[in-house]
């Protein structure tokens, strides 16, 4: 059927502006009509009219009830430099609405002469204030053009992670602020810090104080030592709870324990020798004595005391992967019950699913085929990690230095974007997991991180009937400026176009 040429044009519009199967002529076509409209993660719902907004100067307009929205609101404005003084500017208007749809997370975003925001929480409209940031430029400009727009958006899933093992290297207080500015702008919501491990003990404990004296003090064969105080760690809670982030601990127990053993010997059975610290990338040799539980529980509990005080997340990760002991279910259980005394809930690796355990605690399936079903059928509710997908220590393409034990052709962008959560029915969400053994630099993480969090946060995010890996390549491509402006050291991933280009770094 020949269209008549307006709504053959907007139809190319249309497509381009979602994303989905366009071609370059067609967008071509649509940068000189409309602004572009590049989001990611796309938005569940997006009609776009055939229109823009002008403007130079805008007046805020609401929001006292959304405090960090507004906050960010005036921190990306301030950034491109638009004046909010004008109070004859174009509006922009921070709402909150008691519409149920929206859900916790959820938000409107309408451009018509005017730019309209609506969330039912300050966390709705903090996302918002992430898609109208991907909406404009990256860069200061004299004025500014958006695509007259509708957006109803909210979250397929509720847990959109990415955990970061600070344990095996350190990763300073400074770099995780970036990063949870960096999570934001994607809308992912879970921080899991991998605090402990056989190579490095990350937070300060009061009650013992050599935890990180020693255990701070190792860190893997050429990673960074260093731990967190306590002070720091209330400090990235607020930064993160300000900008719609719960970190989630993780204190692995009761394996991948030496650098615990090496600062207090008396964990440890009677019959081990080795009590050094440890910097190789081994695992699967340390394990607190659980023939002692005399001294065993009562420091679980009193350390994560401690962690419980310190992070308000409703979940403590307590770890338990990678290790066979005979005590080892009975260990989980207890574990698990503690935490869930203390008033919240826990998280176990996959491996867990032996101990008996209230059905509400969460299991972290990290192994492609691991025999997860009866656990769930006990009603155990996932997060799915499984490595051959979401393992993104491993490369960006075959051959990258670095860990290759679960995928020896690594993880690249195209096949993290292809994981499909759907036949995990009791699912809560998605987590990546950035482990440290061969990653050492801020810059390095970057370049595991980015841009493959970004199709974490789309697989998460989106509905999988909006999804396309071409329409996610054309709207991430787009935004490389913005991560130019945030400084990441991302991989130049050439499926988005960006290896040919200079590079940014
Ligand atoms: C894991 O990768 N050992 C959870």
């Amino acid at each position: 059927m020949k269209l008549p040429f307006k709504l053959d044009y907007l139809l190319v519009c249309l497509t381009a502006v979602v994303g989905i199967g366009c071609d370059h002529r067609a967008a071509d076509m649509t940068e000189a009509k409309t602004p572009s409209a590049h989001i990611v993660p796309v938005p569940a719902s997006m009609d776009v009219v055939d229109g823009e907004l002008r403007f130079s100067a805008v007046i805020v307009q609401g929001g006292a009830a959304a405090p960090n929205a507004v906050r960010e609101l005036e921190a990306l404005l301030a950034g491109l430099n638009i004046s909010t003084k004008d109070a004859a500017a174009t509006p922009i208007q921070v709402q909150l609405v008691d519409d149920p749809a929206l859900g916790e997370e959820g938000y409107r975003l309408v451009i018509d002469d005017a730019i309209h925001l609506s969330a039912r929480t300050d966390v709705g409209l903090l996302h918002a204030v992430q898609s109208l940031r991907q909406l404009l430029p990256a860069q200061a400009q004299a004025d500014y053009r958006l695509p007259q727009i509708v957006i109803n958006d909210v979250p397929a899933y509720r847990w959109r992670g990415i955990s970061l093992d600070v344990a095996r290297s350190f990763l300073p207080v400074e770099y995780l602020e970036k990063h949870i500015d960096r999570m934001a702008l994607f809308k992912l919501n879970r921080l899991h810090l991998h605090l402990t491990d056989d190579q490095g003990w990350r937070i300060e404990i009061k009650r013992y104080p050599k935890l990180v004296e020693i255990g701070g003090a190792s860190a893997v064969k050429d990673g960074r030592a260093g731990y967190y105080t306590q002070e720091q760690l209330k400090h990235l809670v607020a930064y993160a709870q300000a900008r719609g982030i719960t970190i989630v601990p993780e204190v692995d127990m009761p394996g991948h324990v030496q650098a615990a053993l090496a600062s207090y010997n008396e964990l440890a059975c009677d019959d081990v020798s080795n009590l050094a610290t440890y910097s190789g990338v081994e695992v699967g040799f340390s394990v607190f004595c659980l023939e002692k539980p005399d001294i065993v529980y009562p420091f679980v509990r009193n350390v994560l005391e401690e962690v419980v005080a310190i992070f308000p997340s409703t979940e403590i990760h307590v770890g338990g992967d990678e290790i066979k002991h005979p005590l080892y279910a009975d260990f989980v259980a207890r574990t698990t019950r503690m935490v869930d005394d203390m008033g919240r809930t826990a998280i176990v690796w996959e491996e867990g699913s032996v101990a008996d355990m209230k059905p509400n605690v969460l299991l972290q399936l990290w192994n492609d085929d691991y025999a997860i079903d009866a656990a769930v059928a006990k009603g155990h509710p996932l997060i799915l990690s499984p490595c051959s997908y979401l393992y993104i220590d491993h490369g960006n393409y075959a051959g990258q230095p670095g860990a290759d034990w679960c995928r020896k052709e690594g993880v690249p962008l195209k096949r993290l974007y292809g994981f499909d959560p759907a036949p995990f029915k009791s699912a809560v969400g998605i987590e990546a997991a950035l482990w440290t053994e061969f990653v050492h630099t801020d810059a390095s993480a970057d370049d595991h991180l980015w841009p493959r969090l970004a199709a974490v946060a789309e697989i998460a995010w989106s509905p999988a009937g909006q999804r396309s890996y071409d329409g996610f390549v054309q709207r991430m491509g787009a935004l490389r400026p913005q991560l130019d402006a945030m400084g990441v050291h991302y991989y130049a991933e050439p499926d988005l176009g960006w290896a040919d280009a200079k590079p940014a770094h």
